[in-house]
């Protein structure tokens, strides 16, 4: 397939704050490790030759944590933006000397499906931009498509009202450029280009077509959402390989460094990471996901709920549809529902 990449990771993830406060949503952790990591290890396997990151806000956690991108797989640049520019200002920015059909990712968008097949789409098409759709049952919140029998975009809409449209196929924030797009998105200010590109396009007549993405696909960017991809996860609707390879039993998968008391009990399906600790009397479960080194005290009780890296709950605590930061600690006795814990000052951004 051969071609680069172009990964946006430069927004503030206002919606997630406080656990995004001081690091870029690409890196928030999916089953305990960056979503960014696992993305750019499936464009390696998927033979894309190239990452750019389009960076502005808390640029060093990604790079410090990515580096030049050898250990997964496919070498990463890096662009920091010296303003805000938002999407379509920073895929220009990013895709400068490109000079060759690329793909377009928002990277705090959870996916894998066949990139191949994306850009074989796009080239029979002769497309100067092809969108990735996936069919949503509710599409409020999102930029729905609408499309020919062809796959020629007709129309967008975005964040519709109910009753609005009647197209389920929504943005997926995946795309293919040719270079010759770039040309619609003016230089040196913030441009949106779902908002503004696209739409000029159309208005010009280009070729933007639009294809549904056979796969899984979530988006990371609220509370619900995602603790939506973890249950996807433990519910085998997104196999990842860690689920896919680490023998369960019953659907509680325990790294062989955890530790549980024999007077605690597990709830299926649970995930314990890498030295994760459940004290005596603590029920844990169901739709659990322990970080590494997080830990449940003695007669807490935690569910639908992710701990990121060194996460605590305390004794006789209770925590449900929740999501701890890293180092994040919940205190003894207290009840958390719906929850962002803030990460531990001494972890954040790392
Ligand atoms: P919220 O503040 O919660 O809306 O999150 P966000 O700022 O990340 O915005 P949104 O989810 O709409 O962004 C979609 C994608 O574009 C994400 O991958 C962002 O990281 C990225 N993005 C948004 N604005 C910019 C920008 O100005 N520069 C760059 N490089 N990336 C951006």
């Amino acid at each position: 397939m051969q071609v680069k990449a172009v990964l946006l990771a430069g927004g503030l993830g206002t919606r997630l704050h406080p656990l995004t406060e001081h690091l870029p949503k690409p890196m928030v952790p999916v089953l305990g490790r960056p979503w960014l990591e696992r993305l750019l290890e499936d464009l390696a396997k998927q033979r894309v030759t190239e990452a750019v990151c389009a960076l502005r806000h808390e640029p060093e956690a990604i790079m410090d944590r990515i580096g030049d991108g050898e250990s997964l797989g496919l070498p990463v640049r890096y662009r920091i933006e010296p303003a805000p520019l938002g999407t379509g200002g920073a895929i220009r920015y990013a895709a400068q000397g490109i000079g060759e059909t690329f793909l377009v990712f928002n990277a705090d968008v959870a996916h894998q499906f066949d990139l191949k097949k994306l850009v074989d789409f796009h080239r029979e098409r002769r497309a100067l931009v092809t969108i990735g759709l996936v069919a949503l049952e509710d599409v409020s919140g999102y930029g729905v498509v609408e499309r020919d029998d062809a796959g020629r975009v007709l129309r967008f809409v975005e964040k519709p009202e109910p009753g609005e449209v009647r197209s389920p196929f929504v943005n997926a924030g995946v795309y293919v450029f040719e270079p010759a797009a770039l040309e619609y998105i003016p230089e040196g200010r913030e441009v949106s280009v779902e908002r503004e590109t696209f739409p000029a396009l159309l208005a010009a007549g280009e070729p933007v077509y639009a294809t549904v993405l056979d796969g899984y696909w979530s988006d990371l960017g609220t509370r619900e959402r995602y603790l939506r991809v973890h249950r996807d996860i433990l519910a085998g609707r997104w196999p990842l390989p860690e689920v896919g390879l680490q023998p369960a039993r019953d659907r509680v998968w325990q790294d062989p460094s955890a530790r549980v008391h024999p007077e605690a009990e597990l709830v299926p399906p649970v995930w314990l990471g890498p030295r994760s600790v459940v004290e005596s009397g603590a029920v844990v479960g169901p739709w659990v996901v322990l970080g590494p080194g997080s830990r449940i005290g003695a007669g807490a009780r935690v569910q639908d709920a992710v701990l990121w890296e060194g996460a605590r709950v305390g004794p006789g605590a209770q925590l449900e549809s929740s999501v701890l930061g890293r180092g994040a600690s919940v205190p003894g006795g207290v009840r958390c529902w719906e929850c962002l814990v803030a990460p531990s000052p001494a972890t954040a951004g790392r």
